[in-house]
């Protein structure tokens, strides 16, 4: 529909905290953007707060909002993921016209954007699925963006997009990801990695609290002085901030009157699900999603509460030695949950065909992002030195940085286990690195069974093809091909 009143390259859809605060950005950067949201209530209370960032067009129907745009009409969609998202789309898309271009700026499924791509592209639309990263403080001043989609859209679309990213080096933290769902897939991924940070971070304090006996502060002084080495991220510096803050209600320390059981809205256990089919193991975001949902099974633990914890308990003595060794053997996990978040994004890149480029991402990560971190731009140098490392942890920088914490590894995770002090993902981030370099593993023992068992047959260190013994006859082995 086209109208002589159109005055907006960008408009934005669904105003909640998100929607209004990219808004904002966009404005900021000088472009003109249409708002509209279900209730006018929101558009109006954006404007009075905040018209004055920039050039804004309020509307009140989609008729109005699509008819505000400039061709190609570009509309960034902010709504709460899932059926909302499918009702909007369907709205927009029946007032475009072909060459349009529809972006989902949510945390949706990647599978439901391949579906939703597809269904837009039958009908001349381009339609991007964009993972956007940054909370609201990052959708307001630049946060990290991953959109998907049809490449010739990202000619319209990404010089928008990178004014409103967060910069590097003056790189923005955006670039064209790949076709169709791979920009949420990245995003998918990225909430994974972030929840195995989480968990890595939240095992170091509880190790720190609880092994060492230090207090919150005592604590958050430790991640401040971490956040100014290698570790130096986004989630270890909030870390210490949420340790530094006293409840106003008690006097104590916020973290410690906080029920201790986490939440989730999905996007870890989506990641998770998508690499138990694509059979990329995972393992310390899995144990995050899991650690979080062992932590609400409130009346399970409840009842736990008491179980013997077994004669072992042994405090270590050498405070600052164990708080190193803490650190580095963090650095180390922390590298292997990368590393299997990069495993996966190359299995779903071959699963699609979507041709992801490892490197691109470390670089978009370094900024805006919730995982962002400084170690990133050694994962850029990874790529970039080798795009088809086998994974990252063989790079000859995190292989030399696991070389000098692997001891400590090992003496947290002993030392966590005596003391009956959970660390799943330390610990399984360890068994991770010990599995990979093993020369022999126990699967062959697992091949014998399961030819035992079921005639599935196994391959030789030395000969070619499949063999089967015939374990209830003469048990002489024969070849299954
Ligand atoms: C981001 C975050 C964001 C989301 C968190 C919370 O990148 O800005 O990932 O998308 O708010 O992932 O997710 P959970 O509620 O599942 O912890």
């Amino acid at each position: 529909m086209a109208s002589s009143t159109a005055t907006a390259q960008i408009g934005v859809t669904g105003l909640a905290v998100m929607g209004s605060n990219i808004a904002r950005n966009f404005a900021r950067n000088g472009y003109t953007v249409a708002l509209h949201n279900r209730s006018v209530a929101k558009t109006d209370a954006l404007l009075a707060a905040h018209g004055n960032d920039g050039s804004f067009v309020r509307t009140e129907t989609i008729e109005e909002f699509v008819g505000a745009l400039e061709k190609p009409r570009r509309v960034l969609i902010m709504v709460k993921a899932g059926e909302a998202t499918d009702a909007v789309i369907e709205e927009l898309a029946g007032a475009m016209e072909p060459g349009d271009i529809i972006i989902d700026g949510g945390n949706a499924l990647y599978t439901d954007t391949i579906r939703r791509e597809a269904a837009m592209a039958a009908r001349g639309l381009n339609f991007v699925g964009a993972g956007i990263s940054g909370g609201e403080e990052g959708a307001l001043n630049g946060p990290a963006i991953m959109p998907g989609g049809p490449k010739e859209s990202y000619e319209s679309l990404g010089p928008l997009l990178e004014s409103i990213a967060a910069k590097v080096d003056g790189v923005p933290c955006c670039t064209h990801i790949g076709p169709d769902g791979s920009g949420h897939f990245v995003k998918m991924v990225h909430n994974g990695i972030e929840y195995a940070d989480m968990q890595l971070i939240g095992e170091a304090y509880h190790l720190l609290r609880d092994a060492l006996g230090l207090g919150a502060g005592e604590i958050a002084d430790v991640f401040t002085g971490w956040n100014s080495g290698e570790l130096e991220s986004y989630l270890v510096e909030i870390t210490a901030q949420v340790l530094q803050q006293t409840d106003a209600k008690t006097g104590q320390p916020l973290v410690d009157v906080i029920v201790d059981a986490a939440e989730q809205k999905g996007t870890g256990r989506w990641t998770v699900k998508s690499a138990l089919d694509l059979g990329v193991p995972v393992t310390g975001i899995a144990e995050a999603v899991f650690a979080r949902a062992l932590s609400g099974s409130r009346a399970q633990r409840k009842a736990a509460q008491g179980l013997a914890s077994g004669t072992l308990a042994e405090k270590p003595t050498d405070t600052a030695q164990f708080t190193e060794d803490i650190r580095r053997a963090l650095y180390a996990s922390k590298i292997v949950a990368y590393a299997q978040g990069f495993d996966q994004i190359a299995a779903g890149s071959t699963e699609y065909d979507w041709d992801l480029h490892p490197g691109d991402l470390a670089t978009i990560w370094r900024g805006g992002c919730i995982i962002r971190a400084r170690f990133l731009d050694r994962i850029k140098e990874a790529y970039e030195q080798n795009p088809a490392l086998p994974s990252l942890i063989l790079a000859p920088y995190f292989r030399e940085a696991i070389e000098e914490a692997v001891d400590s590894w090992r003496r947290v995770v002993s030392a966590a286990v005596r003391l009956g002090i959970p660390v799943p993902a330390f610990a399984s981030s360890l068994s991770y690195y010990d599995a990979l370099r093993a020369e022999r593993l126990p699967a062959a023992l697992t091949q014998g069974q399961r030819d035992y068992f079921g005639a599935h047959t196994y391959e030789r260190t030395d000969a070619e093809g499949k063999f089967h013994t015939l374990w209830s006859g003469d048990r002489s082995e024969v070849s299954a091909e």
